[in-house]
This record gives structure tokens, C-alpha cells and sequence, in this order.
């Protein structure tokens, strides 16, 4: 593996953090968030069920906003980010907003000594695991983090999707479904996912993992699975073809071959 990735990465994500809390886009729609606005998406706000009173852990929690948005749900909610960036945002946004959050500075790997405790639920939403290169190792986190009897609740692009690019409007296989630890896939962008410019080409590395590997790692750690669906929509353009749908969130347009962009599941811990 380079051994640049990581530096690559935490430069890449506190750029983007910066760009991202600034919101000269309006993607994020940060003022809106502060007027009271939910910053979940649909598929998560209908999935994740009543959080009031439970303690949560936000994994790779960016500058905040859906932290806030579950703590204005009435979670306990601690937020944990590699990126220092995007940690100094989320507790200037916990402040602003009145809403109170613990944010841990910290990379996911290391959480089980960076955050203290169990939690009744484990929460983590896309654009998260495309960044670690040890899918089992995450699972035994997420696995470790959970209170007997806690949930985990875990969204994100479906990795059929991720194989795919599109290019001159033809989408094509074009990534590995599976990305070697040591090998991942490098690519330089001048744009965020959000349509924010960066200053400079920022670049950066990525794994696909197999939905094997991600359900399996999760029950191989001991979780139980108790529901798992797939979804035809995603909050950003994974294609460049891709159109607006309802609720801030992007489809393929009329006519494509229907392919799953999404999926969303939740697991237990058992009770004893
Ligand atoms: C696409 S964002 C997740 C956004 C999230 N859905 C939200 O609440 O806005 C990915 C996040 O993962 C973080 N990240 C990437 N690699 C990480 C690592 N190894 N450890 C901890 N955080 C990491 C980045 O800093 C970034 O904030």
C-alpha cells in the first residue's frame, strides 16, 4: 500500500470540510440546517427509527450536520472525524445551532481507544467505507462500539454501483469489485461531490468492498441482521447523468437500465 494514502486522504477530507461548511454550492444548505431544517435524507430519516434517548455513535461524522440532526431527534449523539477540519466545523456548528454533541478527533480505526464506552446505536452514511481498506477490521469497530442489544444502522452506495463510471454517457464497468488493501484506487478531482471548486486538484484513494464482505464482516463480529434494502436513489451524482429526484436526491434518468444505487441495513447486538 502507498504510504501516502492516509495523508492523501485527511488532506483530501479537511479541504473538503472547509468547502463543504462554506456552502457556496448550497449542497449541505447549512442556513437551512440552522433555520431547523433536517439534514437527513429520506431513505435514513424513514429507516432509522426513534433515536430520542439513545446514546449514538456517529462513525466518520464530517463537520456535524446529521449528528445535529440526530441530536435534534433526541440522540445522545458523539460524532467521530479523522479530519481536524471537519471536528473544529462540527463543534462550531454544535455551537451555533444550540444543539450539543461530543466530536472526537480520530481516525475510525483507532475509536475503540479514542471513544470510551458502548452505545445503543452505531450509525454510519454515505460516503464512509470506500475509505478504509479493512472492511472486517471496521466491523469488529462497529461490532465492539454497540451496547448488548444496540443497533446499527449503515447506509451507502451499493457496491454494484461502484464498479461503474460513466464516461462520454455510457455507464461501464470500470473499478474492481473487490480493491485490494494494499493496491486502492487513486483518482484527482478539481470538484467535490458537492459542485464546491477546490483551490487546487485535490487527490485521494478509495476501496470498493463486496456486500459479502461488508454483511459478512458485520456477522462475523456477532451482529444480527434485522433488515437490509436497496435503493434506486443517492444524495449526490454518482453519474453525471443522473437527475433530480424527491427529496434532494438524484436517480438515473428515464429510459437507463434500473440498477440498485443504494443499499441500507440494520443489525443488532445480541442482548447477551
Ligand atoms: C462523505 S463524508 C461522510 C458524510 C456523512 N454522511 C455526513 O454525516 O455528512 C466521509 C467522512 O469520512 C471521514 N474519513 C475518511 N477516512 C477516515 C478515517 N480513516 N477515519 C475517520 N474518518 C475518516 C472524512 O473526514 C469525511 O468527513
Amino acid at each position: 500500500m502507498s504510504v501516502s494514502w492516509r495523508d492523501a486522504n485527511l488532506s483530501n477530507w479537511n479541504n473538503r470540510a472547509a468547502l463543504h461548511v462554506r456552502d457556496a454550492s448550497g449542497f449541505y444548505d447549512v442556513d437551512g440546517f440552522l433555520k431547523g431544517q433536517d439534514a437527513l435524507y429520506p431513505i435514513e430519516a424513514g429507516e432509522i427509527g426513534d433515536v430520542a434517548g439513545k446514546s449514538l455513535l456517529h462513525l466518520q461524522c464530517h463537520f456535524g450536520m446529521d449528528t445535529l440532526s440526530l441530536v435534534r431527534r433526541g440522540a445522545v449523539a458523539t460524532g467521530l472525524d479523522f479530519s481536524p477540519v471537519a471536528i473544529a466545523a462540527a463543534r462550531d456548528l454544535s455551537r451555533r445551532s444550540g444543539l450539543p454533541a461530543t466530536f472526537v478527533e480520530a481516525d475510525l480505526y483507532d475509536a475503540p481507544r479514542a471513544v470510551p464506552g458502548s452505545f445503543d446505536m452505531v450509525y454510519s452514511t454515505w460516503g464512509t467505507i470506500c475509505w478504509l481498506p479493512d472492511i472486517r477490521a471496521w466491523a469488529e469497530i462497529v461490532a465492539q462500539k454497540l451496547a448488548p442489544g444496540g443497533t446499527f444502522y449503515f447506509l451507502d452506495s451499493h457496491p454494484a454501483a461502484q464498479v461503474l463510471e460513466e464516461r462520454d454517457g455510457r455507464i461501464e464497468t470500470t473499478y474492481a469489485w473487490r480493491t485490494p488493501p494494499e493496491t486502492p484506487d487513486f483518482s484527482t478531482e478539481t470538484q467535490s461531490y458537492t459542485g464546491d471548486v477546490h483551490a487546487e486538484p485535490t487527490s485521494m484513494y478509495n476501496w470498493n468492498h463486496p456486500l459479502s464482505d461488508i454483511v459478512g464482516g458485520l456477522l462475523a463480529s456477532g451482529l444480527v441482521l434485522e433488515s437490509f434494502a436497496e435503493h434506486e436513489t443517492l444524495p449526490y451524482r454518482l453519474f453525471p447523468s443522473m437527475v433530480p429526484a424527491e427529496g434532494r436526491m438524484f436517480r438515473l434518468p428515464d429510459g437507463a437500465v434500473a440498477i440498485p444505487l443504494a443499499f441500507s441495513l440494520r443489525m443488532r447486538k445480541p442482548a447477551s
